[in-house]
């Protein structure tokens, strides 16, 4: 076997050997389970108890984990000794997925390229439309996130992701998400290639004007700018549409996707793009490979990205999203929608976002203060602690500092489990409504860490 059955000593190894602050963030609030074994939406520790995850992996288990259709698929494939990565050839499976994949999208979107992650994807769209334009200028939003490789990164809305790795990639330009004239504005001098967009924020899960996209458009039109609609996270029905933009009937110019293009089973990404930008690209023979990447098209990710379109047409999945999605907002609307800390519960399918904002009475007042002054938004991680500890639910707070509380979870889940989530935020966020009490005992606990981490940061950068 692959994997080991000895020692599970996973949180020693990785303090070793790999990313020592994560073993102790998760140890800090408590997240450090062992997990064992992974079935639809659920994880099981190695005590046998059950997790409903509604993190899906940060949103690549749209189908859930391992599912069987596409597991046997994958088996089938090992057990073809598939020529895999020839590169002096055309893949067969690239050609197959390609094609499905544009059947899904508007009739001019119809070249893709495939690469490895989110990330890559954005990258390839960088130079994609530089070439495609012979323009520098890249534009993008605030909160925006496209990854974390340095192009990518030079288009991200986050200082905390940003801080230490500048200098950036020149000529990308930050405007704020749902302004048309700041769009305008950096559109006028008509040297932008592109602007890079997520149809919905992921950071915040900030949903866009009626209007915005349609203008947007006919701006990026007006300006000869490219339109890129960054679907990694919100694409292949998430939002309850094949593509997040379809809600609004946006028709861009190209789109990234990944995430859940396998099934969650092997990493990949493409770029989806009008035919006359990829001319512009390999132009010309001798540039036949000028952007490329060696395991995109791999065969393992062309068969599991096969597999995992037949099974979100044969399961509906799409259609699930949508409703259960509505399901679960209404449902949290119904049930928390009165307590005077809860803002908003917003987003499309089963990409959803609760906000927290001040409470208005006297004694929550005081507790909240405490906890912004200590940390911006650890409101949240108040809830997602008992949300996993007590309840056993999965999620996470929608970027740093943040008020909102994301989820996404499998798009297929069952009526217990929507019941599951809602008795849980029900619970929890009325006992945070109750100072004192052992929630904000924790409060004033991750208040404390707060305080002395951020002590530690100064004695180290002193
Ligand atoms: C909208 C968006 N673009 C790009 C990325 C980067 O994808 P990856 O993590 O696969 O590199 C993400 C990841 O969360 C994302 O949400």
């Amino acid at each position: 076997m692959p994997f080991s059955k000895g020692v599970d000593n996973r949180f020693e190894l990785h303090e070793a050997y790999l990313n020592a602050q994560l073993v102790r963030l998760l140890k800090t609030i408590g997240f450090d389970r062992h997990y064992v074994r992974a079935e639809g939406p659920y994880l099981f520790d190695e005590a046998g108890d059950k997790y409903l995850d509604c993190l899906s992996g940060y949103g690549v288990f749209t189908m859930g984990r391992n599912h069987p259709k596409i597991k046997k698929a994958l088996v089938e494939a090992l057990a073809a000794d598939l020529p895999s990565m020839v590169q002096m050839d055309c893949s067969l499976l690239a050609g197959q997925l390609a094609e499905k994949l544009v059947s899904y999208l508007p009739s001019d979107l119809n070249k893709v390229f495939f690469c490895n992650s989110g990330t890559e994807a954005v990258e390839a769209v960088i130079k994609f439309a530089r070439a495609a334009t012979g323009r520098p200028k890249i534009i993008y939003c605030d909160h925006a996130f496209h990854g974390l490789t340095c192009g990518a990164l030079s288009l991200n809305g986050d200082e905390i992701f940003r801080d230490g790795f500048g200098p950036f990639l020149g000529g990308c330009e930050a405007v704020s998400f749902n302004n048309l004239e700041a769009l305008e504005r950096a559109l006028q001098g008509k040297d932008a290639a592109c602007f890079v967009v997520e149809p919905i924020q992921g950071k915040g899960v900030n949903l866009p004007d009626e209007n915005y996209f349609s203008e947007v458009r006919r701006l990026c039109d007006r300006y000869g700018t490219l339109l890129c609609m960054d679907e990694v996270q919100t694409g292949l029905g998430r939002t309850g549409k094949f593509l997040a933009g379809d809600h609004w009937g946006v028709e861009p110019d190209l789109v990234t996707l990944a995430k859940a293009l396998s099934g969650g089973f092997i990493p990949v990404g493409a770029v989806v793009a009008k035919k006359w930008i990829f001319a512009k690209v390999f132009d010309r023979m001798d540039k036949a490979v000028v952007h490329g990447s060696t395991f995109g098209k791999n065969s393992l990710a062309m068969t599991a990205g096969l597999a995992a379109l037949e099974v979100m047409k044969e399961e509906n999945l799409i259609a699930q999203s949508a409703e259960n999605g509505q399901k679960i907002k209404e449902g949290l609307e119904r049930r928390i929608g009165k307590y005077e800390c809860v803002r908003e519960v917003r987003g499309l399918g089963m990409m959803l976002g609760i906000e927290f904002g001040p409470p208005k009475s006297f004694t929550l007042k005081a507790g909240w203060k405490l906890l912004e002054k200590a940390n911006k938004g650890l409101f949240c991680q108040m809830i997602t602690i008992p949300l996993f500890k007590k309840h056993r639910i999965l999620c996470q707070v929608a970027g740093h500092n943040s008020y909102v509380i994301k989820l996404l979870p499998a798009l297929n889940l069952s009526q217990n489990d929507i019941a599951w989530i809602l008795d849980s935020f029900e619970e929890t966020v009325a006992a945070a409504h109750h100072f004192p009490g052992a929630i904000w005992e924790l409060g004033t606990s991750l208040a404390s860490h707060a305080v002395s981490a951020r002590k530690e940061l100064r004695a180290h950068d002193g």
